[in-house]
């Protein structure tokens, strides 16, 4: 089983950083991955006490390991982040793949690709200021591929380890992921290979590539995409994909863990009951009705007549 740093994971699938899905209650569904990231964290808006900012640093033993993303620019704030998160994070990363306007806008996330130097500051100054051990996730450069240089300078920062997207930034989320220029890295720590991992045959692949596979879209309303990899590899087992009565079933799960930890609001649920309801016989006619839902019980009756 892989290790990062001395944080040894139960199995190498791991669940990908995705703002706004992966929260506390999201993760705890996703109890086979091997290892869960949070959804990114504004490194300035938590070093400045933002309570919204803050609740995205909600954990629990239960989830353990975790790995807590950060995002920004500047290096000042960062010792008071990393003291924010220390506690609650088993494993603290750094996003610089992020291809979002009004991150890449103000120079962070995927931007950061363009200064290999800042890189390697930004990794240095976390390992400075943390025991935890550190790592990256980027992409394969900024609009060409960059990746060897870039992981070089990660490691030689002091990271344990580096996720990487197998597409640059120019290239979004087109085309497919370019699985080959992840052959090209050979490091002494941990690499972790992300883009297009679905199912468990792409996961064998990718993991006779890299040490871990990260799964980010094809967990999306699907948290039990790790368990049936993890059956794929070790039987070669394709089980049958659930069916809605099974799939309202987690979103009634979420939505418990939602209320136990303070974190209903109808927007989100209605997010979260979208994804669970796709790519079903009535996904559209769901569809429809859950846009018309004003209010949280009326949702929750509502999908609870589905199952
Ligand atoms: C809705 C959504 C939100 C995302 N948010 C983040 C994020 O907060 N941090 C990050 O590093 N990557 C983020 N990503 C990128 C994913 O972590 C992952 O790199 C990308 O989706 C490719 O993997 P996949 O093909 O398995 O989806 C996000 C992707 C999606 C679809």
């Amino acid at each position: 089983m892989m290790k990062i740093g001395n944080v040894k994971l139960k199995n190498n699938l791991i669940l990908a950083p995705m703002a706004s899905v992966t929260n506390l209650p999201y993760r705890l569904l996703c109890k086979d991955a091997g290892l869960r990231y949070s959804e990114m964290i504004n490194l300035n808006a938590l070093s400045r006490g933002n309570k919204a900012t803050e609740k995205l640093c909600l954990t629990c033993k239960e989830e353990k390991p975790v790995s807590f993303q950060l995002f920004g620019l500047r290096t000042e704030p960062i010792k008071k982040a990393v003291s924010m998160i220390e506690s609650k994070a088993d494993i603290i990363d750094f996003n610089f793949g992020c291809p979002a306007h009004q991150v890449v806008g103000v120079g962070s996330g995927a931007a950061l690709l363009k200064r290999p130097e800042k890189v390697g500051k930004i990794i240095s100054t976390i390992v400075g200021c943390t025991s935890k051990p550190v790592t990256a996730k980027i992409r394969l450069g900024y609009d060409k591929n960059n990746v060897v240089k870039l992981c070089k300078i990660i490691e030689d920062a002091g990271a344990s380890a580096v996720a990487v997207h197998a597409r640059t930034y120019k290239q979004g989320f087109s085309g497919k992921a370019n699985w080959s220029a992840l052959k090209e890295l050979d490091l002494g720590i941990p690499v972790i290979g992300n883009g297009d991992v679905t199912d468990g045959r792409k996961a064998k692949k990718m993991l006779e590539i890299c040490d871990g596979a990260m799964i980010g879209r094809a967990a999306i309303g699907d948290p039990m995409v790790f368990s049936r990899i993890l059956k794929y590899l070790e039987n070669g087992s394709v089980e049958k994909m659930p069916g809605l009565s099974e799939k309202v079933g987690w979103f009634l799960d979420y939505y418990k863990l939602a209320l136990k930890y303070d974190l209903v609001n109808l927007h989100t649920l209605k997010q979260r009951a979208q994804e669970f309801t796709k790519n079903l016989r009535d996904s559209r006619i769901i569809r429809k009705e859950l846009n018309k839902i004003k209010d949280v019980d009326f949702m929750i009756k509502y999908m609870e007549s589905l199952r």
